[in-house]
């Protein structure tokens, strides 16, 4: 692999001291070489003129399921245990491996073409090693995992799996995927929820994220309905539960937390998990609104994510990152959840998430060559002396005025076209 000039353009480095500057970007390989000023030009270099454009880090999705993508629409305007039960699950127990592999291959393809360069993702119980190949083809970076669901009512006959087999096979899968391409794809246990797993399921997988050292990927907290279920079964709150079993730690990601009491908002403080906030699929599904500023106050790591496209239509963090600003703004005032946080959460804070703050989320040397560059200068965005570049991004920017999309060093992405699903390439 060669190298890439990007010069001339307005950097978004996110860096630690939040600096923004017109400059160049030399990618050399997978990585960052150098960001500043004239930057020399290596002979056999890519030069892309960046002149007029905005270089931002590929922003970071932190709870998707790439296997929903080709169910979009199938279950609008349904709650949460419904949803599942009458459309989901159904859906993806038909899946087959072609199935899953072209439903990773749109997802992945829309969410480049939107600027997102890595996900935390979770599959279904089968076929979760096309998947793989579907996000080893497209270049995305990846977190991801076969879902783990070993109990539960009304789990279609294919979903059904036994403790052992669920282990197994994830198991089986980090050993093939874990590290893949220089580590552009990684491995995470993703039992279900709480609803779907039993109680040595959730055990078992607390001891195998520690051996491994390894994320966990589950949702918890999304639902009122789903909250009273685990109340009943196992007397205990959502995330009590999981602490009690061993599973709320640094390496542990849940997506949603919008009904959290006192107590759970303590043990994901104390135990630094991570949070992942799905405005768009939150308001879908009926399911609420979570506290983000107050968990943000606190020091908790939160950042975003679309989830399936059922759950709200498409996989594009310009809409996650709108929304996370524009609702809480009627209840706390127009500064609760200002762009620069949102971004933050798009960026860095997704990086912080899947442990791989030194490698992505910022464009500085030594990273990893992560980035989308902008083209913000639409009519609709002609610049303002008084408005921040981020604030542009947050509030007018949409998935068209993505240019091209970079992902370990490579061109996935060129002038909208994507170079990955094309033969030639
Ligand atoms: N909780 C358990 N499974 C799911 C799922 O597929 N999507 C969402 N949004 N929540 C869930
Ligand atoms: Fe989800």
């Amino acid at each position: 692999m060669g190298s890439i000039l990007i010069r001339n353009a307005e950097i978004i480095t996110m860096n630690e001291k939040r600096e923004q500057l017109t400059g160049d970007i030399l990618i050399e390989g997978t990585d960052i070489l150098a960001v500043g000023e004239h930057l020399p030009c290596p002979t056999d270099a890519e030069v892309i003129d960046g002149t007029g454009r905005v270089v931002i880090p590929g922003f970071i999705q932190t709870h998707i399921h790439l296997c929903q993508t080709i169910f979009r629409g199938r279950g609008d305007d349904l709650e949460l245990m419904d949803w599942l039960k009458g459309r989901i699950w159904p859906l993806e127990a038909a899946h087959d491996p072609e199935s899953i592999y072209y439903s990773a291959m749109l997802g992945t393809g829309e969410l480049i073409q939107s600027g997102t360069t890595s996900i935390v993702d979770m599959e279904t119980v089968h076929h979760t090693n096309e998947a793989f190949e579907g996000m080893a083809r497209s270049g995305i970076r990846a977190l991801s995992g076969k879902v783990m669901m070993d109990q539960g009512e009304d789990v279609p006959l294919p979903l059904q799996e036994d403790t052992m087999t669920s282990l197994k096979e994830s198991t089986d899968l980090l050993e093939k995927w874990h590290g893949y391409d220089q580590g552009r794809l990684q491995y995470a246990y993703s039992p279900r929820f709480v609803v779907s797993c039993t109680e040595n399921l959730l055990k078992e997988t607390a001891l195998l994220s520690k051996e491994y050292q390894v994320r966990v990927h589950t949702h918890a907290a999304e639902n009122q309905g789903e909250i009273a279920i685990v109340e009943r079964d196992t007397g205990m709150r959502n995330v009590e539960y999981l602490d009690a079993l061993g599973l709320a730690n640094e390496r542990l990601i849940l997506a949603h937390c919008i009904w959290l009491s006192d107590r759970e908002k303590e043990i994901i403080r104390d135990k630094q998990v991570k949070v992942t906030h799905c405005p768009g699929s939150n308001l879908k599904l009926a399911s609420g609104r979570a506290e983000i500023p107050q968990l943000l106050d606190a020091h908790v790591c939160v950042s975003l994510g679309a989830d399936g496209a059922p759950c709200n239509n498409n996989l594009d963090m310009f809409n996650e990152m709108r929304l996370a600003a524009l609702i809480h703004k009627p209840e706390n005032g127009p500064t609760a959840m200002d762009a620069k946080k949102v971004f933050q959460m798009a960026t860095i804070g997704g990086a912080k998430a899947m442990g791989m703050e030194d490698q992505i989320g910022s464009i500085e040397p030594g990273k990893k060559a992560d980035l989308a560059i902008l083209n913000l200068n639409d009519l609709h965005m002609y610049p303002s002396y008084d408005v921040d570049t981020i604030s542009r991004i947050v509030y007018s920017a949409t998935r068209a005025d993505v240019e091209t999309t970079i992902i370990h060093g490579k061109i996935v992405m060129r002038n909208r076209i994507l170079t990955t699903m094309n033969k030639e390439e």
